[in-house]
């Protein structure tokens, strides 16, 4: 079997965290004995300063195409008064492809405790999944703007929310069965209808799951006081956005989290959750974990559950070394964590 990926490395620290996940990808594949073939596209930025466009049409058929599409990071201040921005091309990638569901785990690994800027015995033992709306609402509505004023509309349509909570209930089932639903509806229509029909499918379709609702504001906060008492939390596009980097200072760095955006249908996006950090790019310092999660993310996402777990084996090992670059406390380079991650799957390999 041979699957078709096209890689986006985009801006910034993108072209080096991918180039790790790519040989990760590569490594896991042939021991699980099944091959990939990488097709690599400008995207972002880089592809502005090409064709002019951060997403040409050719690299958007590939990536309808593809078996999976895997993402660095896009952006950065060259482009940021560019006429059509790098992240405007993320925005129009993702909706082409109908990636409604954006599944972004945060968990704590016991060696990693003490990294996050919160005490070790409050973020011991977390392990929540933010499954955020990434189709609709604040980031698609209708957006004005004239010299004194601008404005930009939030719309969700039931069918929109109840799409995407179907997926957080399902994902509460295979864990811990339990799911938070995070809103404004104290103040915003569209989190009131996000709460009848989260409520709805939860009473009909779901019954055995324990759902709650929390104020985005309150969810901020209990995110912070009592972490491991999440499950999966589902919200919408914004508040998933901004409540997925928080929660990576749980295990301590922005740089460890992956993500999985998904659709009903192949391809998937699969990309960290971070951007591309300008002022560490080109220097080899950046965290490549949250691209290697979303490579397992990726491998998981095709059925090859056995070349995800060899991963996500072979980064526990580091974890448990102490094996991290700069953003924890490590010595490592971003290549050099690849290398390592690379030793690693070997040496389990030949232990099996
Ligand atoms: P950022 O996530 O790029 O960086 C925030 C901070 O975290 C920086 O100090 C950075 O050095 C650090 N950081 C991020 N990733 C890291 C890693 N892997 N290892 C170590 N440190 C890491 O956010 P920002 O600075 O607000 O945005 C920079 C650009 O990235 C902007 O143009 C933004 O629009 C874009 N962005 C893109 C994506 C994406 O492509 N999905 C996501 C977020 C931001
Ligand atoms: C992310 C990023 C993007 C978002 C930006 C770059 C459009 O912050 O993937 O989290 O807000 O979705
Ligand atoms: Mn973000």
């Amino acid at each position: 079997m041979t699957y078709r990926i096209v890689l986006l490395p985009g801006d910034g620290i993108g072209p080096e965290i991918t180039r790790v996940a790519r040989a990760v990808i590569e490594r896991a594949a042939a021991l699980s004995g099944f091959s990939v073939r990488f097709e690599e596209h400008a995207f972002g930025g880089a592809s502005i300063d090409r064709y002019g466009e951060p997403l040409t049409d050719e690299t958007l058929a590939a990536c309808q195409a593809a078996d999976a599409v895997f993402l660095g990071a896009v952006g950065g201040p060259k482009w940021d008064k560019a006429p059509s921005r790098p992240e405007a091309g993320l925005l129009a990638l993702r909706k082409a492809l109908g990636v409604y569901a954006n599944l972004r785990p945060a968990s704590v690994h016991p060696a990693l405790a003490d990294k996050s800027p919160l005490r070790a015995d409050l973020v011991a033992g977390t392990d929540l999944l933010i499954v955020r709306e990434l189709t609709g609402g604040i980031y698609f509505g209708r957006r004005e703007r004239t010299d004194s004023q601008a404005s930009d509309t939030c719309t969700y349509s039931r069918a929109e929310i109840a799409r995407v909570a179907r997926v957080a209930f399902e994902q509460a089932r295979l864990r811990r069965g339990r799911l938070t639903s995070v809103d404004k509806a104290n103040v915003l229509e569209t989190s009131r209808l996000w709460r009848e029909t989260v409520s709805e499918m939860g009473a009909r379709d779901y019954p055995d799951i324990a759902l709650d609702h929390m104020y985005v504001d309150a969810a901020a906060m209990h995110l912070l006081r009592a972490p491991a008492s999440f499950d999966v939390i589902v919200t919408e596009n914004m508040f998933g956005d901004i409540l997925s980097d928080e929660a990576s200072m749980l295990p301590g760095s922005i740089g460890l989290l992956g993500s999985a955006s998904l659709g009903e249908a192949r391809p998937g996006i699969f990309e960290p959750i971070h951007g591309s950090a300008p002022d560490i790019a080109g220097q080899d310092k950046a965290n490549p974990f949250g691209a290697i999660e979303a490579a397992a993310q990726l491998l998981d996402a095709l059925n090859e559950t056995d070349a995800a777990a060899r991963i996500r084996k072979a980064v526990n090992a580091m974890h448990e070394a102490g094996e991290w670059t700069g953003d924890l406390g490590g010595d490592l380079t971003c290549s050099g964590a690849g290398v390592k991650l690379v030793e690693r799957l070997e040496a389990e390999a030949v232990a099996a």
